[in-house]
């Protein structure tokens, strides 16, 4: 059975404008759950405003209408409640107001290195001067404690909130600190949100001026539960230079769009390959240099080239901006860091 795709019923719904607030349903933020069956059959609740109190059966004839026409649905199961509160009086959570800049990494296909380069990148933005924290919010395959070389449990605070872990410079948090190893994590849509939002709520961030959130890969319940609960200001995208990971890469960054985060460009990872007896560049994937900003319409942040030293380190917990703070690779997520920096006003 084909799988229907959460990110396009996202969009019918972005076009429905709940009456008498003017805004559409997810800038309302009003999806308040959408589970979908392996057969196409669509569960979702929505919450509109005070304003809309009157027109509810429209709502809801207008959301079913909507999410009938996505591709593979079979049947749509709405609810609508109604929020005490108007529209335009309801601050919008933000379970993070201790970070300045928030930074979602995604990407389409998995594997591309997202959790190499956020791991990489936070330590370089911290040596760009930046207090940064790094969330590993990857809850199926969390990688980032390996890469970080982390083994210790984070400690709770007086006030039960936990503390992340300080390493080379970065505040680091992962569900991973919390699980036994090999322990599978098998939640569902709602429960996953719900985890994720306590997540969040329970760490002690601290100030921070960027906090790196590494993504599992593709468009899921993850993203648009962050989207949702954290004033995100921007986000990277994370592709080898392949024509197939660029189809998918295509994919997150629309879906950052339609979540209204500003997408702040794209960092092509594996890019080149440099030969340490000739120096010559071989673009491995691409075969010459790829346009990829201009294929996305996206800027590009940074290429950072295919090397040993880079999986290595991302193996034995010590990332290769630690361990070879002076070779090319690390300048090259020097550069990219301070490009990012740049972009963020701080
Ligand atoms: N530029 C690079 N050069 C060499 N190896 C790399 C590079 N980038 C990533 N790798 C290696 O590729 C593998 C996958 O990288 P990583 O785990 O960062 O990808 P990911 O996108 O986070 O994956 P997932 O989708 O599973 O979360 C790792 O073994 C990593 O060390
Ligand atoms: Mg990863």
């Amino acid at each position: 059975m084909a799988k229907v795709s959460r990110i396009e019923i996202y969009e019918k719904l972005d076009r429905i404008i709940i009456p008498e607030a003017n805004v559409s349903l997810v800038k309302y933020k009003g999806i308040r759950g959408l589970e979908i069956d392996k057969d196409g059959n669509v569960d979702i609740r929505i919450e509109v405003p005070k304003q809309a109190e009157g027109k509810t059966d429209k709502i809801k004839k207008d959301v079913e209408n909507a999410i009938k026409t996505v591709e593979n649905v079979k049947s749509v199961n709405v609810t609508v409640s109604v929020n005490e509160k108007p529209y335009g009086t309801v601050e919008f959570k933000n379970l993070i107001p201790q970070v300045k800049f928030p930074i979602l990494i995604g990407s389409g296909k998995g594997g591309v290195g997202k959790s190499t380069v956020s791991t990489n990148l936070a330590i370089a933005l911290s040596r760009h001067g930046y207090k940064v924290g790094l969330l590993d919010a990857d809850f199926y395959g969390p990688s980032i404690p390996m890469m970080f070389g982390i083994k210790k449990e984070p400690v709770v605070n007086e006030k039960e909130k936990l503390i992340p872990i300080e390493k080379h410079g970065v505040s680091v948090m992962s569900l991973g600190f919390l699980l036994e190893d090999d322990t599978p994590v098998i939640w569902r849509g709602p429960l996953l949100m719900k985890a994720l939002n306590q997540f969040l709520e329970d760490v002690e961030w601290g100030n921070l001026d960027f906090l790196l959130i590494d993504l599992p890969p593709g468009t899921g319940d993850i993203q648009i539960s962050l989207a949702q609960n954290v004033k995100v200001k921007g986000a990277i995208a994370v592709t080898t230079p392949q024509d197939v990971a660029l189809l998918d890469v295509k994919k997150a960054i629309s879906m950052f769009e339609k979540l209204n985060i500003p997408v702040m460009g794209v960092v092509e990872n594996m890019s080149y390959f440099v030969c340490h007896n000739c120096g010559t560049k071989h673009y491995i994937f691409s075969g010459n240099e790829m346009d990829t900003g201009d294929k996305l319409g996206v800027p590009v942040l940074g290429r950072i080239p295919i090397d040993t030293s880079i999986r290595e380190g991302g193996d034995r917990g010590l990332p290769v901006v630690v361990a070879y703070p002076d070779s090319d690779v690390s300048r090259a997520f020097m550069d990219t860091a301070k490009i990012i920096a740049g972009k963020s006003g701080l």
